[in-house]
C-alpha cells in the first residue's frame, strides 16, 4: 500500500530525514518508534505533503511526492497530527466535519460517515454540541482520531495519540486504534509508548536521528534487548 524509498527531508540546512525506506502493506498496523527529535513527525509530514521531501513515496501505483496535501488526502492518506490540533472553541461536530473538507460536496456521504463515527465513539455523540476544548484530554484525542476518519482514510497516520494521557485512557486509545485497523484501515503509528505500540502492531521501525536503524516484526522487537533498553526501560 505505502512505500517510502530513500526519503530525505531538510529544514533549511538541517537534515531531519536521511534515506528513509519503509513500507506498510494493506491492512497492516505498523509502528514507528524513536526518541524525541528522531524524525517521526517529519516522516509523516513528508507522506502527507506538508513538507517538501526527496526520494519516492508511493501509495499503490501513485507517487505522492509532489502532490498537494489535499490531493494526498483524496488518495486516502489522512494524518492525525501530534498534539491534536483541534479548534477548541468550535463544537465537536464542527471539528469532525473539518476532517471531511475534501469531500465537502458529498453531504449525504459525510452525514452517514458522521453517524458511523458517533456509533463508534458514543461519548462524542453525547458531546457533539459542546466546544471541543471543554472535553477531557482523552476525549479530545478521540475527536482528533474521529476527525481523521471523516477524511475516509485507506491509510491513517497517527502521530503520538497517547501523548499526555493517563494510563487507563492510553489503554482505551490503543484499543480504539486496534479496532480501526481490524475494520480494514491500514495504520502507521508514531509512538514513544513502545511497549503498548509493539503489543498491538504487526511490524515496527526504529528511527534515530532521521534514519531507520532497526526494523522487524513487533514480537521480535519486543524481545530485542537493545529495544527494551532504549525504549521500554528494561
Ligand atoms: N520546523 C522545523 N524547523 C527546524 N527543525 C525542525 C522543525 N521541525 C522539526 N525539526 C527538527 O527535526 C528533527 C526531527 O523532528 P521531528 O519532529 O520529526 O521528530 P519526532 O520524532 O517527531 O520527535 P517528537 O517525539 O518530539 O515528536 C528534530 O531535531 C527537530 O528539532
Ligand atoms: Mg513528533
Amino acid at each position: 500500500m505505502l512505500r517510502l524509498s530513500d526519503v530525505s527531508l531538510s529544514y533549511g540546512s538541517f537534515r531531519a530525514l536521511e534515506g528513509v525506506d519503509l513500507h506498510a502493506d494493506d491492512g497492516e498496523l505498523v509502528v514507528l518508534l524513536g526518541a524525541n527529535g528522531a524524525g517521526k513527525s517529519s516522516t509523516f509530514r513528508a507522506i502527507s505533503g506538508l513538507h517538501k521531501a526527496t526520494g519516492s513515496i508511493r501509495l499503490g501505483e501513485a507517487e505522492l511526492l509532489g502532490m498537494r496535501s489535499a490531493q494526498i488526502v483524496r488518495q486516502g492518506v489522512v494524518q492525525c497530527p501530534e498534539g491534536r490540533k483541534l479548534f477548541p472553541q468550535m463544537s465537536v461536530r464542527k471539528n469532525l466535519m473539518m476532517g471531511a473538507f475534501v469531500y465537502a460536496s458529498d453531504r449525504a456521504g459525510n452525514k452517514e460517515r458522521l453517524e458511523q463515527i458517533f456509533a463508534m465513539f458514543p461519548v462524542l455523540s453525547e458531546k457533539k454540541d459542546d466546544p471541543a476544548g471543554s472535553l477531557s484530554g482523552g476525549q479530545q484525542q478521540m475527536v482528533a482520531i474521529a476527525r481523521a476518519l471523516m477524511g475516509r482514510p485507506k491509510l491513517l497516520l497517527l502521530d503520538e495519540p497517547s501523548l499526555g494521557l493517563a494510563p487507563l485512557v492510553v489503554k482505551q486509545m490503543f484499543e480504539i486504534i486496534q479496532q480501526i485497523n481490524k475494520e480494514g484501515t491500514t495504520v502507521l503509528l508514531a509512538e514513544q509508548n513502545a511497549f503498548a505500540a509493539l503489543h498491538i502492531s504487526d511490524r515496527a521501525y526504529v528511527m534515530e536521528r532521521g534514519r531507520i536503524i532497526m526494523e522487524g516484526n513487533s514480537d521480535q522487537l519486543l524481545g530485542d534487548e537493545r529495544v527494551r533498553k532504549a525504549y521500554i526501560g528494561g
